[in-house]
């Protein structure tokens, strides 16, 4: 606990002293729960100010633009970590001993395959499906599959289930698009790295051999770091939420997927490259900055701003740094990259956007790799599904590994009408 007190002093005489719950970092937490046991709740639309759960996993320093995973910044692992180590670290602590990566890592390709009969879901969908309703659907229904290691009371059931839905996450997504462009599904290549067998798996074809190209190989792998976890997003907290009512790990992770789709959150990046796309060049970034501002416009600067970062997003540097070398290494000139930095530029040095702390977070830049990369726009928001799964299956484990389980259930303070007799109509 935190040497700092807290008393709610009420105007009608109540008084409560609240206890004070101090994090190894971050901010203090004042425990409010003794007020709905007096007939009080506390009003926080949007979450703001509630921490909802204490986590060991991921800390946000929105002020300084900090973001650790179990303690290491995102820059030293996206420079020096392979995706599946950082996985490794996100869902047991500590980073692996070679001996307990290469024992991790044989476990995740064993698991690659999908059930033969999943691909049979595919075909109910018409071919323009947006990837990310076919990701919805295949990914509960795997519960459909796996049904019997699904004691989420059993620690083993627990991480067997952890490390299926790590492994066919990627053959789930390539399965996405393969299906939406008519060509076969392609088998995973348990030979090739995480970020490797998922390139294979989307441009590969029965027809002829396909080596990984480094570059994306590197860029890939370092695009699923960077959205491997982030506290308590919104996506998180579904999965969190549903999680609580002992829902099966993979019906948690489809409500994931549902609310990680929404263009607020996850389904920025592809409304940022669509929005790059429709200003065109940079003569006509101040018409959209005026649209940003206004009001009476619902139209926003897709991947700027963050609920959390009030300073530059940590991962969209490494993004933005990203994103040069690919094009320079593939020698893409991709004007969309000059829009985007001047875009940044004007939005950097406008009063509004430095009032509102307002800068480019995760997705401003990530899109303009992914293209570069051949992955189709529809596909951007199924490729952050795919990484953040491992974010959300760690929360989903502490949960169980050390909060336990009280169902999430909040509150609201009612403004319908007060009690009423209804007549019959004659
Ligand atoms: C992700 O939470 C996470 O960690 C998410 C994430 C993760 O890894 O899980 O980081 C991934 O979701 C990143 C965010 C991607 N979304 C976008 O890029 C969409 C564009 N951004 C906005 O929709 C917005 O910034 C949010 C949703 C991200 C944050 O919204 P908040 O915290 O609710 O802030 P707000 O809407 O109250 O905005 C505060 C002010 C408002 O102006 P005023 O009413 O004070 O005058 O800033 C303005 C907003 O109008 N504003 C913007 C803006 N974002 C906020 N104005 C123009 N363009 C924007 N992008």
């Amino acid at each position: 606990m935190s040497d700092l007190t807290a008393k709610l002093s009420l105007s009608d005489g109540r008084e409560f002293d609240l206890e004070i719950h101090k994090g190894t970092l971050g901010y203090d937490a004042v425990d409010v729960q003794v007020l709905s046991k007096n007939h009080l709740f506390t009003y926080d639309p949007g979450l703001m100010s509630t921490a909802m759960c204490k986590s060991e996993i991921t800390y946000i320093d929105g002020d300084q633009g900090v973001l650790l995973h179990r303690g290491y910044p995102i820059h030293d692992l996206a420079q020096n970590a392979d995706y599946l180590e950082v996985a490794y670290l996100l869902l047991y602590g500590e980073r692996p001993t070679k001996e307990q990566r290469d024992a991790f890592n044989k476990q995740v390709r064993n698991h690659t395959l999908v059930h033969e009969q999943i691909s049979r879901f595919f075909h109910g969908f018409r071919r323009d499906s947006h990837p990310m309703a076919v990701m919805c659907g295949v990914s509960g229904a795997l519960a459909a599959f796996y049904h019997e290691a699904l004691d989420i009371h059993n620690e083993e059931d627990r991480d067997l289930t952890a490390i299926r839905l790590l492994a066919k996450m990627p053959t789930l997504a390539a399965m996405c698009y393969k299906y939406s462009i008519g060509h076969p599904f392609m088998f995973p290549q348990n030979r090739l790295s995480y970020a490797g067998n998922f390139l294979y798996m989307m441009f590969a074809t029965p027809c002829e051999p396909y080596e990984v190209n480094p570059v994306l190989e590197k860029a890939v792998n370092r695009i699923f770091i960077l959205h491997a976890d982030h506290e308590q997003n919104a996506s998180t907290s579904t999965v969190r939420t549903a999680a609580s009512s002992g829902a099966n790990p993979f019906a948690c992770i489809a409500a994931g997927i549902a609310s990680l789709w929404g263009p607020a959150h996850g389904g920025a990046n592809e409304a940022c490259i669509k929005m790059l796309e429709e200003i065109g060049s940079v003569d006509r970034i101040p018409e959209f900055i005026e649209r940003a501002k206004d009001k009476n416009d619902p139209f926003r600067l897709m991947g700027f701003g963050h609920r959390v970062y009030k300073n530059y997003d940590p991962r969209a540097k490494v993004m933005r740094e990203t994103c040069h070398e690919v094009l320079q290494e593939l020698g893409i000139n991709n004007p969309l990259l000059e829009v985007a930095m001047e875009l940044e530029r004007i939005a950097l040095t406008d009063q509004y956007f430095i009032e509102r702390n307002l800068y480019p977070n995760v997705d401003f830049y990530s899109g303009i790799i992914l293209k570069a990369i051949g992955i189709p726009v529809s596909m951007f928001t199924v490729i952050f599904a795919l990484a953040r799964t491992v974010g959300w299956i760690s929360h989903w484990k502490e949960m169980y590994n050390t909060m336990g389980l009280k169902i999430v259930r909040p509150r609201q303070v009612y403004t319908g009408h007060t009690e009423r007799a209804f007549e019959k109509l004659d």
